[in-house]
């Protein structure tokens, strides 16, 4: 199961053509999902806005190799590692599924564009990375989803609650679960629930990718662009228009560490 490409398997009853225009289709949602979601919580018309003001706050003026520097700094060490998580778990977990998802995307795209035709000969690597960028997704985001959810961890509401906010990590774990059940019945030539499992993953991923205006999809734009922002803004002294850290804790002693935040 694990170094068969399962695309060029449905390609026996399914045209590829098919399956590329679903991968276009996709890519459009996320388009139009994001559009929306700016418009809607016009957070790109602030950060403009914010940047600017900074702008005229600032104290140093950067030369574009400092700004490189920053930029590129601030990819290697906060965004590739996603380091505002911390230390611990919650940074693992979203590791795991941050490294999956684009592990199970790339790859679902090289095998849809490349090597979804009946005849085509697979390299192995792909369908090989494929199956494990679903596993991690579903190791990251199960481990997410059970215990590290805030509602669940720190506000002791059982597992089983939904609310609109889950609908992002539930349906990119849901996503990969169908993919990797879909792969195995199809490869062990279990016929209908291949068909079903596949239609359900079909399903999910519109419900992924055409969410993304309820859902946290969007972050993974969001985010990066923030960090580089308040990099720059630390880098040319305009600190956001806000002052400099206090260092009140240590003046009035160490109660504020007695108890790790987690009180949200
Ligand atoms: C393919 C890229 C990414 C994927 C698949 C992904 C996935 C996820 C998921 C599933 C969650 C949980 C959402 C929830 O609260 O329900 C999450 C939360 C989060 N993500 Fe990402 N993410 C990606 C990229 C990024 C990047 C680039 C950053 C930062 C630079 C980032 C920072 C965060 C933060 C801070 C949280 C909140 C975590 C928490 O509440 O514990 N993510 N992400």
């Amino acid at each position: 199961m694990f170094n068969i490409n399962p695309f060029a398997d449905l390609a026996q009853s399914i045209p590829s053509i098919l399956m590329q225009t679903f991968v276009l289709l996709m890519f459009l949602l996320i388009v139009i999902g994001t559009i929306f979601d700016i418009i809607h919580k016009k957070n790109v018309k602030y950060f403009f806005e914010n940047a600017k003001k900074a702008k005229k706050n600032a104290k140093i003026e950067l030369s574009t190799s400092k700004k490189t520097s920053v930029i590129l700094k601030t990819v290697t060490n906060e965004i590739l590692t996603t380091s505002e998580l911390g230390r611990g778990k919650r940074r693992i977990a979203h590791l795991l599924g941050m490294y999956g998802t684009i592990l199970f995307w790339v790859t679902s795209i090289i095998m849809i564009f490349f090597y979804s035709e009946k005849n085509s000969i697979t390299p192995s690597i792909y369908p090989v990375l494929w199956h494990l960028g679903a596993v991690m997704t579903c190791l990251g985001g199960y481990w997410f989803w059970f215990f590290l959810r805030v509602d669940v961890s720190a506000e002791a509401y059982p597992w089983y609650r939904i609310i609109q906010a889950d609908l992002f990590v539930l349906s990119l774990v849901i996503s990969a679960t169908f993919g990797i059940i879909w792969s195995f019945l199809q490869s062990a030539n279990i016929l209908f629930f291949d068909t079903l499992f596949f239609v359900l993953f079909c399903l999910s991923n519109i419900v992924l990718f055409g969410g993304i205006y309820w859902s946290k999809f969007a972050h993974m734009f969001y985010k990066p662009g923030a960090a580089i922002q308040r990099n720059l803004a630390e880098a040319d002294g305009s600190r956001d228009n806000l002052p400099e850290p206090s260092n009140k804790p240590k003046q009035f002693g160490l109660g504020i560490k007695r108890e790790a935040p987690k009180h949200y």
